[in-house]
């Protein structure tokens, strides 16, 4: 009588802070995910989170079996979730963090793998770029199967702000933040369009546009989380949301293209780094790259910071 659905999609979440914690509110109320594992040092908390998450399931669109444990439960679950590590404090930037959250990530990665995983990792914390390399080398896994959040918020906030300005849907809005997810990242106008209309085309036809404007969005997009930061101490909610939306892709076979943290081999002309790009989504991880013209200033921007993110990566990767 009640037989047990084969299809099961499974996350092992570790870190059950503002993020974790909300990414696992976004997911229970987006219902693609049958079983959530919840996993923090602090055991305690992730206990709590699973008795609270466990009140709301009479409210979710689809039942997901939540629970918390230890990192020896990964050996069979789909995708690893990290956000866990320390986070910004005001004026503090995402790459002071480096440190830190290297050595916090060593001793994640590495029992996650004495488990037996061979899933899909997915990394949120900060620095994304350096630490989704990191999980790249310390995990041995393919770097399909290793991905950054990258400049996912990033191109969501510029989105939702162009989305405002044009007075359109943001869905509607199609532009792309790339690099490093962090201070030296760059907006892709030379491909930014609203509907199909090119956005250059819209501030040559249109008096109350300009090209000034575009750079004020930009600017607020790149420096939002300090905005937010300052005044509640962190962000969390837009990035939960970002994290499920690449779930989504990945239990879906989706094929979406979200700008995501990916290992470059050659694409955008370089190699050896993680770094925020267009790439399709699918169950396999990252199936590929997308390589959209760049004009001169944006390829020179972009290289700018894949170096930023190379140099903070030597001393600690050959
Ligand atoms: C953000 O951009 C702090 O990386 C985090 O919201």
């Amino acid at each position: 009588m009640f037989e047990k659905n084969n299809q099961v999609n499974k996350v092992a979440l570790i870190g059950t802070g503002f993020v974790g914690s909300s990414y696992a509110f976004a997911l229970i109320n987006q219902g693609s995910v049958n079983e959530l594992l919840m996993i923090d040092i602090n055991e305690k908390k992730a206990q709590g989170d699973v008795k609270d998450l466990n009140h709301g399931k009479v409210f979710a669109p689809n039942p997901m079996h939540i629970r918390s444990g230890t990192y020896g439960d990964c050996t069979d679950m789909d995708i690893v979730v990290i956000c866990a590590g320390a986070n910004q404090k005001p004026g503090e930037t995402r790459l002071d963090l480096v440190e830190k959250n290297l050595k916090i990530f060593k001793t994640i990665v590495d029992q996650v793998m004495k488990s037996g995983f061979d899933g899909i990792f997915l990394v949120a914390t900060n620095p994304v770029d350096i630490l989704t390399y990191a999980t790249w080398k310390f995990s041995g896994l393919p770097k399909e199967r290793v991905i950054g959040s990258g400049t996912i918020l990033d191109t969501a906030r510029f989105r939702y702000s162009l989305g405002e300005y044009f007075n359109v849907a943001p869905r509607n809005v199609h532009a792309y933040i790339i690099g490093e997810h962090g201070d030296s990242e760059l907006p892709v106008y030379s491909s930014a369009s609203v509907g199909t209309v090119p956005v250059s085309k819209l501030i040559e036809k249109n008096e109350q546009y300009n090209k000034a404007d575009l750079d004020t969005i930009f600017t607020k997009t790149r420096d939002a989380a300090y905005e937010i930061i300052e005044s509640k101490g962190a962000t969390y909610y837009g990035i939960a949301m970002g994290l499920v939306r690449i779930t989504n892709a990945i239990f879906k076979n989706e094929n979406s293209i979200l700008t995501i943290s990916a290992h470059l081999d050659g694409e955008y002309g370089n190699n050896h780094v993680y770094a925020g790009v267009p790439a399709v989504i699918n169950r396999k991880g990252i199936r590929e790259i997308i390589e959209i013209d760049l004009n001169d200033e944006e390829q020179r921007l972009f290289n700018n910071s894949v170096n930023v993110l190379k140099d903070i990566l030597a001393p600690y990767f050959e």
